[in-house]
């Protein structure tokens, strides 16, 4: 059962109505359920053990890196995979072993590898030369070793949207296949790396299952190769990925997915790494927004809303497809009509649902933004000076609020006058125009 649903006409997150946070704690406000994080990353764990395999599952905190995010997941068991400083702090904080972490990304800083040598995690993915010769350098200094493995860029079309498809090889994600060996025989060299396995990560919203096994069917081959070189590498991270029905379409099922794993993987000594983000995440979110004006126009029903791009920016970036509903049921008979649901930012771009078939709305009414949970809070930003939206968990029949609303005078306080500004404003002079 969705832990979103419609219960004495008014949608609920698990065991409260969704109107009553908006009311509380005013819109927009993004809202999670517990229990659909822990079923989603249940669901997907239990699908690889019963495959057979035994993961370390490493959710992708990119996709939603709030500290109550992270710690329910962390909670089921899951570890980490970031990619920069900033996240694995929030994965430290959050209570993330570092022997579950892995670090990703194809610019990690000096700094930032520093910091994670120094919390001791489980793995960098290292996708350059040069980047490998930093963290050995760096390594080094600090007395350490680094656990590192080569994220491989399989040259596979992963058929996901452009902007997030990465294992091509016009992408700047990983090292070429043809590259990897050299790679591999250079970290040998460097005493401070041990290279100990391969990562790939194709993309993300990946709706089919065969990308992966292409990625994977060139991962194997080539860990097989690079072991019988002499070289003992014990890990292979088969990187994130798995998509989500945004609109109904079909995803592939977790089950499907670890079927496809376990005979990729068949008969190979590997700890293998799993990288979710999107699919732990994305169903256990909505986006709660109010409806300030709707205007006719000429050929068009615009509902503007208290949301927007800046709130949530995936339909703007991606042209990405969000449901909306109401949050109050509306009668099975009820008429419906096409609308555009639009935020108050001034761009066109700030359309988060074109021509979508609603009821009748009214000013004040609430709206419910759907798979929201992955890449929408983390994404946004205080464009137009709008204040960073709030965030809210629920678990069962309680809920509270896991990040405020921002506030204006934090928000503009942030600025600094440099010395020629300061003192008074326009009227009293400032620099004097040049003549
Ligand atoms: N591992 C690596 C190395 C990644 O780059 C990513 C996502 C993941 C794991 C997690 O992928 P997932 O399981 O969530 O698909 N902002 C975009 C998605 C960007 C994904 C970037 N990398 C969106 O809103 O669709």
């Amino acid at each position: 059962m969705s832990s979103f649903a419609y219960r004495d006409g008014r949608l609920h997150a698990e065991s409260v109505p969704l109107d009553r946070i908006a009311r509380a704690v005013g819109t927009p406000v993004y809202v999670y359920s517990t229990a659909a994080l822990e079923n989603a990353y249940d669901g997907f764990a239990g699908a690889l053990r019963e495959a057979g395999l035994d993961p370390l599952i490493c959710y992708a905190l990119k996709a939603n890196s709030n500290q109550a995010v992270i710690r329910t997941l962390a909670g089921r068991g899951a570890g980490a995979d970031v990619v920069s400083e900033g996240e694995l702090r929030r994965a430290l904080a959050a209570g993330v072993p570092p022997e579950k972490t892995v670090f990703a990304g194809v610019g990690k800083t000096r700094a930032e590898m520093a910091v994670a040598l120094d919390a001791g995690i489980y793995q960098f993915n290292v996708e350059s030369l040069p980047e490998l010769e930093a963290l050995a350098q760096v390594a080094e200094g600090r007395g350490k070793r680094a656990p590192v493995a080569i994220r491989v860029n399989p040259d596979v079309d992963a058929r996901t949207h452009s902007k997030i498809t990465t294992g091509k090889s016009e992408n700047k994600f990983g090292i070429d296949l043809d590259h990897v060996g050299r790679v591999v025989s250079r970290a040998r060299e460097l005493p401070a790396v041990e290279p100990l396995g391969l990562a790939v990560h194709i993309g993300s919203q990946l709706t089919e299952l065969q990308p992966f096994r292409d990625a994977f069917s060139k991962l194997v081959g080539l860990y097989g190769e690079i072991r019988a070189s002499g070289v003992p590498l014990s890990r292979l991270d088969l990187g994130g990925g798995l998509g989500v029905a945004y609109r109904g379409e079909r995803a592939p099922s977790p089950q499907d997915y670890a079927q496809l794993v376990a005979e990729a993987t068949a008969g190979l000594d590997a700890q293998l790494i799993f990288e979710p983000g999107r699919h732990l995440t994305a169903a256990a979110g909505v986006l709660l927004a109010q409806v300030i004006y709707v205007k006719h126009g000429l050929s068009r029903r615009f509902v503007v809303i208290d949301a927007a791009m800046n709130d949530i920016i995936r339909p703007s970036l991606y042209d990405a497809w969000h449901d909306v509903r109401t949050l109050r049921e509306h009668a099975g008979d009820a008429p419906l009509s096409p609308a555009d649901v639009v935020g108050p930012v001034c761009e066109t771009g700030d359309t988060l649902a074109a021509q979508r078939q609603l009821p009748e709305l009214a000013e004040n009414d609430f709206l419910a933004i759907f798979s929201a949970g992955a890449y929408g809070a983390v994404m946004s930003s205080t464009y137009n000076s709008r204040l960073l939206v709030p965030e809210v968990m629920v678990s069962g029949d309680d809920w509270a609020v896991i990040r405020p609303r921002g506030d204006y005078e934090a928000l503009i306080a942030v600025d600094r006058l440099p010395g020629w500004l300061e003192d008074g404003g326009p009227e009293s002079g400032g620099r004097a125009p040049e003549s």
